[in-house]
């Protein structure tokens, strides 16, 4: 959780900015929407799932058992449809809908709607041919390239589910979510462009389908050129494959609940849970918010979302909300800082970008790097700025708009999640005020409540957990193979209310705070990692006893892992402090999970601080991780374990610097 001191958020509770009057005056939306929504909720949806184009309407808005919900019933559509051919059939077929850029200086590519359809439908076909069919699951572990999109697009033309899994994790993570979600095809690349090197993704497949019988073919882009393994009648090139398909496609209406995709994500056990979404009323909603947040002009603007395909951030609003809504947007394969720290800059003078939306880590990053990179390049194109992931401290919300929005731009801070699959609440561009570190407060047709420990509803004043207390369109329709979870995950500490895992307060103006996880999740630059899943690969570790994992608050990250760990015997190296141990047990947790779950400090420890009856006291560790001051150890079965503890911690504090 990004704490802010109290004295920060009263400045930033009282300090207001109101809708620019050149925004208000052409703005997609009215403040009079949120009446709209608030008077007819069911009435407000459909008017937006009319923005899509179905082959039959549905017979009722909405069927509510809760917790299981069926939005627009009976109606059919096809989701690739809605954002490609009939963009193409409208006249839009030489819109650009991607301009990628490769990391490498120069590599570029522009797909215009026209293009993306021809190569969507060709690969609809090969996959058809590899004998994928409606209602299979196809695993997609890509780099930022096109082809991810050409591939979650093709399987939804069809009706296929996609599974798609972060480039960034592991074979075991893969082996995990491919097994979880029975997947028989796998589409991945010889590597990607990262960090100013070629990286290789296919070695991690094929080590993972050791494990996965089931697979039977794997699609592989050639991106790197780099040698790669072959399994004969398994793999197939994508050049040959996909290429010499037809480059038309009859494409089926599905039902508007037709599974459209698993998205992976951690949850506060140790698995990670198969969030799954389906097609209708996923769609209306990714849509109507990417339009209306964004206050999207397809003729003019150029849109720019940062977030990578393998998190929900790229599926809503980089994928299915802008290709829906005919969108011309950029999508960038590397880090922020190939070729030159001032590489996203660089894209958004080139190309005229118009709305960005990234996520708080990013702009610390670029706060700490300096004014000047941002101030060095014409960034005037600029319209909206939109913020994700985890809570926007004051300071960086007030350097995003200063230096990246001229103080020019409507700063939208948006909160939702996997399991929300689209924006819940965020200020509206043009209509809604805008407080530094604050999104505001519901969308319309949304409905939270903020209740106490008892489920009580605070009213507008006053913090406690983040609840939902109505279905919306765009909501996870559950968890795959486990229901039981799902319940309980979500519906069981407040019945008859999702609970997010998010604790809120609404200020003295009826403003909504978001103040970070109070489960397990930890948020480290805005990816979701469980405290559990990382205590398990640290476990795995053949010389680990014990480990506690938690958050700790870090000035760019927002959170970063620190890990405390007790051990079987003794390491090697203890005497130089285990240094060369802790770096095993981090590269041994990247294995396990993928490197973006590597803890930033391990803490060898003799104990680990419990209760009497057991527990370990994890906000105590948190206490030590923060290096605070610490409180009443008085129920820990033994008070001198802390100190012990803390005593490591410093050590180890004192040899970083
Ligand atoms: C956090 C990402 C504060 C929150 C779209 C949530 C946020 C989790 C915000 C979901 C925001 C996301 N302000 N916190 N604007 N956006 N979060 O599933 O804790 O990767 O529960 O979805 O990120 O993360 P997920």
């Amino acid at each position: 959780m990004t704490e802010q001191t109290g004295l920060e958020a009263l400045s930033s509770e009282s300090r207001r900015f109101d809708p620019p009057a050149d925004v208000a005056a052409s703005a997609n939306v009215t403040a009079e929407v949120y009446e709209q929504a608030a008077a007819d909720r069911l009435g407000f949806w459909e008017e937006q799932a009319r923005r899509l184009q179905w082959d039959t309407e549905w017979t009722s808005a909405l069927d509510w058992q809760p917790p299981y919900a069926k939005w627009f019933v009976g109606g059919r559509l096809n989701v690739a449809v809605n954002c490609l051919d009939r963009h193409v059939a409208a006249g839009s077929g030489d819109r650009v809908a991607l301009h990628w850029v490769g990391e490498p200086e120069g590599d570029t590519r522009d797909l215009t709607y026209a293009e993306l359809l021809r190569q969507v439908c060709m690969t609809a076909s090969a996959l058809t041919e590899l004998g994928v069919q409606a209602g299979d699951r196809v695993c997609i572990y890509l780099p930022m390239v096109p082809e991810a999109v050409i591939s979650m697009l093709a399987c939804a033309r069809i009706g296929a589910a996609h599974s798609v899994v972060f480039g960034g994790f592991s074979a075991q993570a893969l082996v995990d979510r491919i097994t979880d979600a029975g997947a028989k095809v796998v589409i991945t690349a010889d590597g990607g462009y990262r960090r100013g090197a070629a990286s290789a993704l296919k070695p991690a497949v094929d080590e993972a389908l050791k494990r996965c019988p089931d697979v039977t073919s794997v699609l592989v882009v050639k991106r790197t050129r780099q040698d790669v393994e072959w399994t004969e009648g398994r793999d197939h090139w994508w050049s040959d494959l996909v290429d010499r398909q037809p480059e038309s496609h009859e494409a089926q209406a599905f039902d508007a609940e037709q599974p459209l995709f698993l998205l992976y994500t951690s949850g506060t056990t140790g698995k990670p849970k198969g969030i799954l979404h389906t097609s209708g009323g996923y769609l209306t909603q990714a849509a109507w918010t990417h339009w209306a947040v964004f206050d999207l002009k397809p003729d003019s603007d150029v849109y720019w979302c940062t977030a990578d395909v393998g998190w929900v951030t790229g599926h809503s609003y980089l994928v299915y909300g802008p290709l829906a809504n005919g969108a011309t947007q950029m999508m960038y394969e590397g880090t922020p800082d190939a070729g030159g720290r001032d590489r996203w800059w660089s894209i958004i003078e080139q190309y005229g970008v118009t709305l960005f939306y990234t996520a708080p880590t990013a702009i610390r990053t670029f706060m700490k790097w300096g004014d000047d990179l941002p101030g060095g390049r014409d960034l005037s194109s600029l319209r909206i700025l939109g913020s994700v992931g985890e809570p926007i401290n004051p300071e960086a919300w007030m350097w995003y708009r200063r230096v990246i929005g001229g103080e020019r731009c409507p700063i939208v801070d948006t909160w939702w999640q996997t399991e929300t699959g689209a924006m819940m609440i965020s200020p509206l561009p043009g209509v809604t005020s805008t407080k530094p570190g604050s999104a505001m407060g519901p969308l319309p047709g949304i409905s939270v409540d903020v209740v106490d420990g008892e489920g009580t509803s605070v009213g507008k004043t006053g913090g406690g957990f983040l609840t939902l207390d109505e279905p919306w369109p765009a909501m996870l329709r559950g968890i795959w193979n486990d229901d039981a979870r799902y319940r309980d995950t979500y519906w069981s500490r407040f019945p008859g209310r999702y609970f997010a895992g998010d604790g809120a307060k609404w200020d003295e103006d009826h403003v909504l705070w978001l103040l970070g996880r109070v489960d397990d999740v930890m948020n480290i630059s805005g990816h979701r990692i469980s405290t559990t899943e990382v205590e398990s690969a640290l476990v795995s570790h053949p010389k680990v006893a014990e480990a506690a994992v938690v958050g700790a608050a870090d000035e760019t990250t927002g959170q970063a892992i620190v890990a405390f760990v007790t051990v079987k015997g003794t390491v090697g190296d203890a005497e130089s402090g285990g240094d060369a141990f802790a770096q095993e047990l981090r590269d041994h947790v990247a294995k396990e999970i993928g490197p973006i779950a590597k803890p930033r400090q391990i803490v060898l420890s003799p104990e680990l601080p419990k209760t009497r009856s057991g527990k370990i006291m994890r906000r105590l560790l948190v206490d030590i991780a923060e290096r605070r001051e610490l409180g009443d150890v008085t129920t820990l079965a033994d008070p001198a374990v802390v100190k012990a503890i803390d005593d490591s911690m410093a050590a180890a504090a004192g040899a970083k610097r």
